[in-house]
């Protein structure tokens, strides 16, 4: 039985995926010989009902100098930022002189906009590729893990921070308490962090199971976060669902008693119990689902193969990675996979090895049936590749149910 990082509360395992390589981990056919695996299970807190990982790889061997994720890779992600941090600055930003921390800044396309504004701004992100993609913006960035010693760095070189920000990150650090010192010592009094993380009331609705990798040590719920926040000096005090990562919570976090419960976070709390978040059952039933949305997957790219149908992969994401292993789908089944992200191209996808194309590969020509990885981007791809289904070809997609377009 582990404990849980958050309140040291038992966690039960629901969902256990066995041998998992790292979602981001791309390689070449030299690196095959030494990939790096380890056990990818989900449990759920008994007494908090937090979603995270029951055993963690090292945060060194996943954030790192070639970090292949990069923020600004999707139109429509840049401007879901820009409207991020409109809206936190029109209701958060002091007027003189405001200090805007941003965890995990990655390629700078949150802060990009208070750069353009001339605020006084500091990224922190450790994978140096990415650091260096928001220092060449000019966005000011530190190359470092976010904790509680660094704030303590930031403080005493910076000075307090009105606004803390942090879009799919927090749930990335098994450390969650030192972060949350970090922020508690950083933040000024009236300040407010907010930050932006895949919602589990999403996974479970969708029963998508592909949010379950390396880098999601936590898919939190609201109930997790104000459990989270207890022993520190900081409070929920408004949310919002957003369609970012497939499904996203964005959570507004003040000092205790500063600021009165917004009526929206006591509506989404107790929507949280009716959907079964504090339920048990509700995360073995998930588990049923995912065991039947995988046969399901397997069967159809059997059925093409069997009707002669071509078939490859849309968006070589990191989510792809536990659907590919979990599934043992390879390239016998699906020969390549399309994606966007040069330093993906040319190399080959965790665990399963399948050949990374760059997108041009995809249109000559066409293949028969494509299978949608990046099912949270389906509206900007589906707009993007209209030509695609003219040339009389489908998507297969697998979220919410295996089905194809
Ligand atoms: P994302 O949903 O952010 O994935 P994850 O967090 O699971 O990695 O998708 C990013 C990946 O999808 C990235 O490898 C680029 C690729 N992509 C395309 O290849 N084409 C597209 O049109 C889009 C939007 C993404
Ligand atoms: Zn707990």
């Amino acid at each position: 039985m582990k404990h849980c990082l958050i309140c040291s509360g038992c966690v039960e395992t629901f969902i256990d995926f066995g041998r998992m390589p790292l979602g981001n981990a791309f390689l070449t056919a030299e690196e095959f010989e030494t990939e790096y695996f380890f056990n990818l299970a989900a449990g759920v807190c008994e007494s908090c009902f937090a979603v995270q990982l029951t055993d963690q790889p090292k945060p060194e061997k996943m954030f790192h100098s070639r970090y292949p994720f990069f923020t600004g890779s999707s139109g429509r992600m840049s401007a879901h930022f820009e409207e991020m941090a409109r809206s936190v600055s029109a209701r958060f930003l002091p007027g003189s002189d405001p200090f805007v921390v941003e965890i995990g800044s990655n390629d700078g396309t949150l802060l990009d906009f208070f750069r353009a504004r001339n605020i006084r701004h500091l990224g922190v992100d450790p994978s140096s590729n990415v650091a260096e993609a928001a220092a060449r913006k000019g966005v000011q960035t530190l190359c470092a893990f976010f904790d509680e010693r660094e704030a303590g760095k930031i403080l005493s070189e910076h000075g307090s921070a009105d606004l803390i920000l942090a879009a799919n990150v927090i749930c990335h650090i098994a450390a969650l308490h030192s972060v949350l010192s970090g922020i508690d010592l950083l933040l000024t009094d009236a300040g407010v962090a907010v930050f932006e993380e895949p919602y589990m009331r999403d996974v479970l609705e969708k029963t998508a199971y592909d949010q379950i990798y390396d880098e999601h040590v936590f898919l939190f719920s609201l109930h997790a976060v104000q459990k989270a926040l207890g022993p520190h000096n900081l409070e929920l005090f408004d949310a919002q669902r957003e369609w970012t990562h497939g499904g996203s919570m964005r959570y507004f976090i003040g000092r205790k008693g500063a600021r009165p419960e917004s009526e929206e976070l006591l509506r989404l709390l107790a929507e949280e119990k009716l959907a079964g978040m504090t339920r048990m059952k509700t995360y073995e039933d998930f588990r049923g689902r995912c065991e039947k949305s995988r046969e399901g997957l397997v069967r159809a790219l059997e059925g093409f193969k069997k009707d002669g149908l071509s078939a490859a992969g849309y968006a070589a994401t990191s989510k792809s990675t536990t659907v590919l292993n979990y599934a043992g789908i390879g390239p016998d089944l699906l020969p390549y996979i399309c994606d966007t992200t040069p330093e993906k191209q040319g190399k080959f996808t965790p665990g399963v090895h399948i050949p990374v194309r760059p997108p041009e590969a995809f249109r000559s020509p066409y293949p028969d049936r494509a299978l949608l990885f990046a099912w949270n981007h389906a509206e900007e791809i589906m707009a993007k590749e209209k030509d695609f289904l003219l040339s009389g070809a489908k998507w297969l997609v697998y979220i919410p149910h295996v089905k194809t377009l």
